[in-house]
């Protein structure tokens, strides 16, 4: 594909630093269960695996379970842990029991973070992971990989006073023989995921101001020097050469330039049919002319979620030399109110020739995506995945712990399901009935933007649905997982492992 005249160059690029990883050494430690005490560690992690988990201990870490249970001091279920300092006959000064009930890779990750917090504000520099009662398996690998990670990652960009979030710059996962090579595998496919997952935090935890359309092209540019990625940025003049009369409508009212972000990361073959990522990338939403309240508008910060989520698994897919070929396309603009904005009742017309009644300014996230969904055609791709956080009503249907999952493809539908619940960052389908495209008819254009309030997550990704007739489609809603809110509040990075483990499958 040629560049478009009004390609944008590397001007931008200079306006930002890159984002810096904060992301540990990751090792691999051999030793048995048995040999746990001899391993020489600044602080020992030692996650028990079901009831018995202490009959596999050395001598020294077995009595120290054991004795805390009899005294009431350790209950072996999940969300228990105990912190020993210098217990008898441990090489490691300081050692930590969390409980992980089942041994499954969800409670593995749940004990892991807990006893990361509880090194929180120790001096260890240095700490190792064992399992007992369970064998390491590459599920559980990567959760403690992810754990880690978590733990270590603290946003600073424009905070540099923030004092570090831990200690610890390495940690080694203790496995014998038989799981070395398991075990290895996923201490990289993990490490890949945690790095992609923290450009995806790092880039939507910095605030519009900082993190504007131009700079998430300079971080695709970024990634094209560091991981030879192939990217393209087109300005609003090549937009409008393509026709992307939606994308346009909403960029309209922002002083803010526009950009949308070509980045193509070739794996595989030429000839093998790629998978498409379309990411949302509103850098801020306030919601037009349909302006939001102030309440908690701050958030809307975080709505290139979905944009920040596709460079993030770019990132973690090129990292690991993944065999596959994989396009993100990210549209990106802020949504502002100005005597230049679109207003509720406009008519445009999309790149699919289709016509748009824009009734209301704050549905914008499926304006820009449309147009990106369009341009998506011209890959003849394998499957397009588009990744938004486009509702506050999918918020109200999952909550925060399930993206919403919208696709009329059964077997698609399964292969993301699947990879969410492997990656620990699940999903859940949600309906795409044609009942449902009633609500979007309006007498003016070919479709309104907005269906009412019933349903809202679904007619939304069915209006998405009218654009994607050519390929094979999915739609992720990630309102409700991409970010935390309160005290907490910050970006979590998903569905980056999702995606990197759909990805990873759908193409091996
Ligand atoms: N970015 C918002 C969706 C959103 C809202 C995500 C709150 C997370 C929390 C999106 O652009 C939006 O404003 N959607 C509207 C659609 C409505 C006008 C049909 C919404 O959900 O209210
Ligand atoms: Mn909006
Ligand atoms: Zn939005």
């Amino acid at each position: 594909m040629s560049r478009l005249a009004g390609a944008v160059g590397t001007a931008d690029a200079r306006r930002v630093n890159s984002v810096q990883s904060l992301i540990m050494d990751f090792r691999l430690l051999h030793a048995a269960p048995t040999g746990l005490a001899e391993v020489a560690v600044d602080a020992l992690v030692v996650l028990l695996c079901g009831e018995h988990a202490s009959a596999v201990l050395p001598k020294p870490l077995a009595r120290a379970v054991d004795d805390a249970v009899s005294g009431g001091d350790l209950q072996l279920k999940a969300g228990k842990s105990l912190y020993l300092h210098r217990p008898q006959g441990v090489k490691a000064p300081r050692v930590v029991f969390a409980c992980a009930s089942d041994g499954s890779a969800r409670a593995i990750r749940a004990a892991a973070t807990t006893a990361f917090g509880l090194l929180k504000g120790l001096g260890a520099k240095h700490a190792a992971v064992g399992l007992a009662g369970a064998a390491w398996r590459e599920s559980s690998a990567e959760a403690v990989v992810a754990a880690a990670a978590d733990a270590v990652y603290l946003y600073r960009h424009t905070k540099p006073s923030a004092p570090a979030a831990a200690a610890w710059t390495r940690l080694s996962l203790v496995a014998d023989k038989a799981h070395v090579p398991a075990v290895q595998h996923a201490i990289a496919r993990g490490r890949a995921i945690a790095m992609g997952v923290e450009l995806a935090r790092e880039c939507a935890n910095r605030p519009a101001n900082h993190a504007t359309p131009s700079f998430l092209a300079a971080q695709a540019r970024q990634l094209a020097r560091d991981h030879g990625l192939k990217v393209d940025v087109f300005d609003r003049k090549a937009v409008e050469k393509l026709g992307m009369g939606a994308f346009l409508a909403v960029a309209q009212g922002s002083d803010e330039p526009l950009r949308f972000i070509v980045a193509r990361y070739e794996g595989a073959g030429k000839g093998k049919a790629p998978v498409v990522l379309v990411g949302k990338g509103i850098t801020f939403d306030t919601g037009g002319i349909s302006i939001k309240p102030a309440a908690e508008m701050d958030e809307m910060k975080f709505d290139m979620g979905g944009a920040a989520s596709v460079l993030g698994t770019l990132r973690a897919l090129a990292q690991l030399k993944a065999k596959v070929n994989v396009v993100g396309l990210i549209p990106a603009t802020e949504n502002m109110p100005s005597g230049r904005a679109v207003k509720p009742g406009d008519v445009v017309r999309s790149m699919s020739g289709q016509t748009i009644e824009i009734l209301n300014t704050d549905a914008e996230g499926r304006l820009i995506l449309c147009d990106a969904l369009t341009y998506a055609e011209r890959f003849e791709p394998a499957a397009v995945v588009d990744i938004a956080t486009l509702t506050g009503a999918c918020v109200i249907a999952l909550g925060h712990h399930r993206s919403g999952l919208f696709t009329v493809d059964d077997d698609l539908a399964a292969q993301l399901h699947k990879a969410g619940d492997a990656a620990l960052d699940p999903c859940w389908r949600m309906p795409l009935d044609d009942e449902y495209d009633e609500a979007l008819k309006s007498n003016f254009a070919d479709m309104g933007n907005v269906g009412g309030r019933a349903g809202g997550s679904i007619t939304a990704a069915m209006f998405l649905k009218r654009f994607t007739a050519k390929y094979r489609w999915a739609h992720l809603d990630i309102a409700g997982t991409a970010w935390k809110s309160g005290a907490a509040k910050g970006a979590t990075g998903r569905p980056v492992p999702l995606l990197v483990h759909f990805v990873l499958g759908f193409a091996g």
